[in-house]
C-alpha cells in the first residue's frame, strides 16, 4: 500500500526530530502502522536550511498554504506554535480534510473547542500526544489505558523548566534569580521564559488534561496560575526540615460538594508550588524530567515519567499520533477515540471551581518580632478561622532585628512556620489579612499550598 503522506509545518527542534526517527525507524514503524508514514513535504521560512535537513527528495515550501492545498497530503504535522497563525492553518487544514497532529498545548488550551468541533465536523482527527508532557504517552493513558476509571485528581511536573530550576535552587541553596540566569546560559530556560517560569505553560498542559479527565471542555481561561519567581531559598530549607519537597505541580481534582460544610461541586484548576512529602516518588523527580501521577478509583494511583521536551523525545509523541490516524483513519469517525476521551455529546457542564472554593492544605511563614504572645495571637486567628494546624517550626531568633533600620521595630526577629491541615482558600485567605494586620508581624507572609498526595 503506497505511504500515508505528510506535509509538516515548520521544521524547528522538534521537527527535525520527528522526520529523522520516522526515517531511521522507518520500518519498524511501517510493520506497527500497516504502511509507510512519510513526510513528503515540509513549509519552513527558512526553505535552505529546512532543505538541508530534509534532503533532496522531500518538497521545501515556504508557504505552508502550499502543504494544505496539495491534495496528495493526508496529515498536516503543526509545528509552529502559539496561538496566532498556527490558528489559522490548523483550522484551514481541517477544513481542507486533512488528520492533523500537533505540539501545541497554547492553541488547544484557550482554541481546543473550536478546533475539536471543527475535527469532528469534517470528520478528521486532531492528535496532540506531544502537546503535554512531550515524550510521556501520557494522553493516551488518560485517554484509553485508564478508560475504566473514574478519574480522581491528576498530579504532574509538567515543565522541565521550573523543575531543573526547582532542583538547583534545592541542591545549591540559591535564590530564584540566581538558578534561572544559570538556566539561560546553560541554555535550559528560553530567553524570555516568561510562559515557563509563571506557569503559564503548566496551565495550558494541565487544562488539557482536565479536559480528557473528567470530560469537560478545556477552560484555560478558569485556571489558577502561580509561578514559581517568588519562591526563596528559605522556603525550600524549611520545606526540607519539614519533611517535604517544593515542587511547581499541575493540578486537576474532582470534588464532590459538601452541603454541611458549604462546599461546592466542581473540578479544581491549578498551578501553583506546592510543598509534596519527600518521601513521595514525585518529590525525587529531578532536574528537567516530567513526572504525572494519575488516581483513578479501580487503578488506585499510577505514575508516568520521562522526558518532557527535547526533539526526539517530543518526535517519539508526534509520531505514536501519525501511527493512530493511518491506523484509524478509515474507520468510521464515530469509532474513533474520541479528542477529549468522552463522546462530545455527553460532556459534563461541572464547573472549573474559582480559587476561593479549593480545598488544601498550607504551609506559611511568618516574619514577626520575637515578643512574648506573637504565636498565641497567630494560631488564635487560625483556631478562629476553623483551620486545624497540622506542625509549627519556630527558629531561635536571630540578630537581624537588631540591625534593622529604624523604621522596623529594634526586637529580634524570628520566622515562624506552620503547616495546616485542609482549608478552604477563601478562609486562609482571610485568616493571612488578619495576621497581616498584626504589628508584630513584620513582612508580607509566605503562603505555599502543601498536597500529601496520599
Ligand atoms: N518549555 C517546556 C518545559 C517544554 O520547560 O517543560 C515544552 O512544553
Amino acid at each position: 500500500m503506497k505511504p500515508i503522506q505528510v506535509g509538516l509545518l515548520g521544521i524547528g527542534v522538534v521537527g527535525s526530530g520527528t522526520f529523522n526517527v520516522l526515517k531511521r525507524n522507518q520500518e519498524e514503524i511501517k510493520r506497527r502502522a500497516g504502511r509507510g508514514i512519510e513526510i513528503v513535504q515540509v513549509a519552513d521560512l527558512n526553505v535552505a536550511r529546512a532543505q538541508e535537513l530534509v534532503g533532496p527528495d522531500v518538497t521545501v515550501v515556504s508557504d505552508a498554504r502550499a502543504v494544505i492545498a496539495n491534495p496528495d497530503i493526508d496529515i498536516v504535522i503543526e509545528l509552529i506554535g502559539g496561538y496566532g497563525i498556527a490558528k489559522t492553518l490548523v483550522l484551514e487544514a481541517i477544513a481542507a480534510g486533512k488528520h492533523v497532529v500537533t505540539a501545541n498545548k497554547a492553541l488547544l488550551a484557550v482554541h481546543g473547542t473550536e478546533i475539536f468541533a471543527a475535527a469532528s465536523a469534517k470528520g478528521v482527527m486532531v492528535a496532540f500526544e506531544a502537546a503535554v508532557a512531550g515524550g510521556i504517552p501520557i494522553i493516551k493513558a488518560l485517554r484509553e489505558g485508564l478508560t475504566a476509571n473514574s478519574i480522581q485528581w491528576i498530579a504532574g511536573i509538567i515543565n522541565g523548566t521550573t523543575n531543573f530550576i526547582l532542583s538547583e535552587m534545592r541542591d545549591k541553596g540559591l535564590d530564584f534569580a540566581v538558578v534561572l540566569k544559570q538556566a539561560q546560559a546553560l541554555g535550559y530556560a528560553e530567553a524570555d521564559p516568561t510562559f515557563d517560569i509563571e506557569g503559564v505553560d503548566a496551565a495550558h498542559k494541565a487544562t488539557l488534561m482536565s479536559a480528557i479527565a473528567f470530560g469537560i471542555p478545556v477552560q484555560f481561561d478558569k485556571a489558577y496560575i502561580e509561578g514559581i519567581t517568588k519562591l526563596g531559598a528559605a522556603d525550600i530549607k524549611y520545606a526540607e526540615q519539614l519533611g517535604y519537597r517544593i515542587k511547581l505541580l499541575g493540578i486537576t481534582k474532582r470534588r464532590q460538594g459538601d452541603a454541611t460544610k458549604g462546599t461546592m461541586e466542581g473540578i479544581e484548576l491549578r498551578v501553583h508550588p506546592c510543598l509534596i512529602p519527600a518521601k513521595r516518588l514525585l518529590a525525587n523527580v529531578e532536574g528537567a524530567m516530567n513526572a504525572v501521577v494519575v488516581q483513578g478509583d479501580a487503578v488506585g494511583t499510577t505514575l508516568y515519567y520521562g522526558k518532557g521536551a527535547g526533539s526526539e523525545p517530543t518526535a517519539s509523541a508526534v509520531i505514536a499520533d501519525l501511527v493512530d490516524i493511518t491506523r484509524l483513519h478509515t474507520a468510521d469517525p464515530k469509532q474513533r477515540v474520541p479528542h477529549l476521551a468522552f463522546q462530545p455529546n455527553a460532556m459534563s457542564n461541572l464547573p472549573v471551581m474559582p480559587m476561593g472554593e479549593v480545598v488544601t492544605s498550607y504551609y506559611l511563614r511568618l516574619r514577626v518580632a520575637d515578643e512574648t504572645g506573637v504565636l498565641a495571637k497567630v494560631t488564635g486567628i487560625l483556631a478562629d478561622a476553623g483551620i486545624s494546624i497540622d506542625a509549627v517550626l519556630q527558629r531561635e531568633a536571630d540578630e537581624i532585628g537588631t540591625e534593622a533600620p529604624a523604621t522596623q521595630p529594634q526586637v529580634p526577629q524570628t520566622d515562624v512556620i506552620i503547616l495546616t491541615h485542609d482549608c478552604q482558600e477563601a478562609k486562609m485567605n482571610e485568616a493571612i489579612a488578619q495576621m497581616q494586620a498584626l504589628p508584630t508581624v513584620l513582612e508580607p507572609i509566605t503562603r505555599i499550598r502543601k498536597e500529601e498526595l496520599a
